[in-house]
Order: structure tokens, then sequence, then C-alpha cells
């Protein structure tokens, strides 16, 4: 990630559209979507079930690329760069917890997490790597399973494996949807506790989609997204 892409907004989108194919018909799943987030801001997005969310933050990564409209993350224009070079930017500053946690069935959760830091190329040392994942295993309260398999572990512990995984690197953006959706209230509050370190120590912008009342008033700004349009939350505050 470039260096002066910390004076301009972090993420930068502009009347981006998103038409996904179903069948004969084209559905319409992001309607001029207007969006910028600076380095550090903590952004909560809530909607409907169906509305868009989760499709906007396969923009924001690139997995799924905008129909219309320009997507500019760091500084890097996402329809100006190919596959490859969107997989290089992604492991190196983008930590994502997939709602569906998309671990790797046959890796323990040490090793999903290890893998995560292997990509990202930190130029860290093997022995400092295992430290690393061990201990963002262990603030995530799973220091005692590491060596299962996603499989051994509850819907709750993968998406602790999921978040270990995802700010382990300390990336410069966090995308994370319903990222507290199967944890109960007080391991959700340590998760909420780490994202927002992520924020104030490293300097890193957080994309959340939630429903939890008492996670989004913790947010910089509310956003609500309704049938693909994205605007201010109702009742959120005015800049
Ligand atoms: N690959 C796809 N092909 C066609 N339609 C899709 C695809 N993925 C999602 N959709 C549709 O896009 C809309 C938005 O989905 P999604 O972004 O997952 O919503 P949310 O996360 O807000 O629940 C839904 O109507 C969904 O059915
Ligand atoms: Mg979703």
């Amino acid at each position: 990630m470039t260096d002066n892409s910390m004076n301009g907004p972090l993420i930068d989108v502009r009347d981006a559209n998103l038409f996904l194919k179903s069948g004969e018909s084209s559905l319409h799943i992001l309607n001029d979507i207007n969006f910028q987030v600076m380095p550090s801001e903590v952004v909560a997005i809530a909607g409907p079930s169906g509305s868009g969310k989760t499709s906007l933050l396969m923009v924001l990564s690139g997995l799924e690329r905008a129909t219309s409209g320009k997507v500019v993350i760091a500084g890097h224009d996402f329809s100006g760069i190919d596959e490859d070079e969107l997989a290089i930017l992604r492991r190196k500053n983008l930590g994502i917890v997939f709602q569906n946690f998309h671990l790797i069935p046959s890796l323990t959760a040490f090793e999903n997490v290890m893998l995560s830091l292997e990509i990202a190329e930190t130029g860290m040392s093997l022995a400092e790597m295992r430290d690393t994942a061990r201990q963002a295993l262990e603030e995530v309260g799973l220091g005692d399973r590491m060596t299962h398999l996603p499989s051994a572990l509850s819907g709750g512990e993968q998406q602790r494996v999921g978040l270990a995984r995802a700010m382990v690197t300390k990336p410069h953006l966090l995308l994370a949807d319903e990222p507290t959706g199967n944890l109960d209230q007080d391991t959700g509050a340590k998760i909420i506790e780490l994202m927002f370190n992520l924020a104030r120590k490293h300097n890193a912008a957080v994309i959340m989609i939630t429903h939890d009342p008492s996670l989004a008033a913790r947010a910089d700004r509310r956003l609500s997204m309704n049938r693909g349009q994205l605007t201010d939350a109702p009742g959120a505050d005015a800049e």
C-alpha cells in the first residue's frame, strides 16, 4: 500500500453499480453506491437480508467487480488492475471476515491463521509468525483450540478463527460480515474490542455489517443498505 493513501480516503467508491445474472434476467444488486471511508474510521452497515450488504463487501474486496462506477481502495483503482494484482493487494492490505467463515477445512485453526500470515509476506521469520498466530488465537479465546480442524469447532469458534485470521496481518482495512453473529454477548464484546483496537492502534479502517445496536453505536458512522442503496442510517449524526 502506498503511503500517500493515508492522506486521502482509504475507500473511495463513486457511482458503483453491480448487476448479477440470474437465469435470463439481470438483477440490480448495488445501486449507485457512493461511499468514502478515511483511514482508522469505523463504519457500521445494517440493512435487511438480501439488501446487498455482503455484495458491497465483495466489491470492496475486489472479489466481485462492480459492473459500472469506480472502486478505489488505498489509491488503487480496481478497474485498472487484473486478478493477480487484486489478489496481491488483498492479501497485503485486507482482512476479510466472511459471513460463513470460509476456513480451509483441511487446516487446523492455527494453520488457517498461519496461512494468512504466510501469504501476506510480512517479512516475519517463521518463529515470529508462529508466535503471532498463536497470540492472535489466544486473543480471540481459542488458545486451547489451536490444533482443532474447523469441523471440530462450533460456529462461534470458527467465526473467531476467521477473525484471528483476518486481523493477524494488521490489515489497513478490515471488512467484517456480521462478525459477532454467532457469538454470545461476552465473547462478542471481546471481539468488538479487538476490532476497535486494530482501528485505533494500527490506523485500520473497519467496515462491519452488523445488526447489533450496541456494536453499531460504537462505530464512527452508521449506514444503512436498502435494496442496493447505501444511505446514512436513520437518526445517524450529521458529520
Ligand atoms: N451470485 C449471485 N447471483 C445472483 N444473485 C445474487 C448472487 N449473490 C447474491 N445475489 C442476490 O443479491 C442480493 C443481495 O445479496 P447479499 O449481498 O448477499 O445481501 P445481504 O448480505 O444484505 O443479505 C440478494 O437478492 C441475493 O439473492
Ligand atoms: Mg449478507
